[in-house]
C-alpha cells in the first residue's frame, strides 16, 4: 500500500530528512585517509542522538551499525569496521534516521583525497542519474518514468546498473511501497500523487552490473571488482513537482 502523507506528517518527514542532510554535512570533513569506518559510524551515531534522532539502520534486520559504509567495489550495506580509508578510495555513506516516528534516508559517495578519473566519472554520473530520475517526479507521472530516466542516463554513460536493489517508499517505515527500480518502462507502474514520499537511489558500477553477497550476509560487492557509486534522496511528490527532503547542504 502506498501511503499519502498528511501536512503534519510531511513536516515531520522534512525534519527527519533535514537531519540526514545535516549528518552528511557533519561527517564530510572527517572523510580522510587514516580514519576507520567504525570511527565514522561512532561520530555519526553521536551526532544523530544529540539531535534527537534515532539510528534506524542499527538493529534493522540485525544490521549492527548506524551507517552503511561501502568502499570502492562494495556497492551497498558495508558494515563499519577497522578498515582505514586510503587516498584514492571512494566511500558511500548511507544512513536512515528516525525523527518523531518518521524516516529520512540518503546516501552519497565521497572521494578520499585524490581519486582517479574513472571514479570521478562514476561519481559525477551516478549523482546525475539520480537527478534525472528526480526530474520525473510530479503528479500524474508513473514510477516507470523515473526508472526509465535513470536507466537511459546510465546507459548513455556506459555505467552498469545494479538490478537486484532498488529504491522504495518511505514514511513511518524505512521501506514502504512502491519499489523504485533503476531500470524500467515509461508509463508503467504506480502513478505519483501529491503527498507520496519515495527514495530514489541508483547504484551504478564502472564495469559490469553483476554483484555478489559476502558471507556476512550484508556486504554487496561487484563481481568484476569495479568501483560502484550510490546516491539517494528522499523525495516528496508535491502538487506540481517534487521537493527533495534530504537536500545537499554543501
Ligand atoms: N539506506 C538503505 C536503503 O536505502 C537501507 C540501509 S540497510 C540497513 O534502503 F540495514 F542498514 F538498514
Ligand atoms: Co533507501
Amino acid at each position: 500500500m502506498i501511503t499519502i502523507k498528511s501536512d503534519r506528517e510531511i513536516e515531520l518527514m522534512r525534519k527527519a530528512g533535514y537531519l540526514v542532510s545535516l549528518m552528511h554535512q557533519f561527517i564530510k570533513p572527517y572523510i580522510k585517509e587514516g580514519i576507520t569506518t567504525k570511527e565514522l559510524d561512532k561520530l555519526c551515531e553521536e551526532f544523530i542522538l544529540k539531535h534527537d534522532g534515532s539510528c534506524s539502520c542499527k538493529g534493522y534486520e540485525g544490521f549492527p551499525c548506524a551507517l552503511c559504509t561501502s568502499i570502492n567495489d562494495t556497492v551497498v550495506h558495508g558494515i563499519p569496521d577497522n578498515t582505514k580509508l586510503k587516498n584514492g578510495d571512494i566511500i558511500t555513506i548511507d544512513v536512515v534516521i528516525g525523527y518523531k516516528g518518521y524516516q529520512g534516508d540518503a546516501a552519497w559517495t565521497y572521494a578520499v583525497g585524490e581519486v582517479d578519473n574513472d571514479k570521478k566519472y562514476l561519481m559525477e554520473h551516478t549523482e546525475k542519474a539520480l537527478l534525472e530520475g528526480i526530474k520525473m517526479v510530479k503528479p500524474g507521472n508513473r514510477i516507470g518514468d523515473i526508472s526509465h530516466a535513470i536507466e537511459e542516463y546510465a546507459n548513455e554513460h556506459h555505467l552498469g546498473i545494479v538490478h537486484e536493489l532498488c529504491g522504495h517508499g518511505i514514511g513511518r517505515e524505512m521501506h514502504e511501497d512502491p519499489e523504485v527500480m533503476n531500470y524500467g518502462i515509461p508509463n508503467t507502474g504506480p502513478r505519483l500523487k501529491p503527498g507520496m514520499v519515495i527514495c530514489i537511489e541508483p547504484m551504478l558500477t564502472f564495469g559490469k552490473r553483476y554483484i555478489y553477497l559476502l558471507d556476512d550476509q550484508w556486504t554487496v560487492k561487484t563481481q568484476d571488482r569495479s568501483p560502484a557509486a550510490h546516491y539517494e534522496h528522499t523525495v516528496l511528490v508535491t502538487d506540481d513537482g517534487y521537493e527533495i527532503l534530504t537536500p545537499r547542504l554543501d
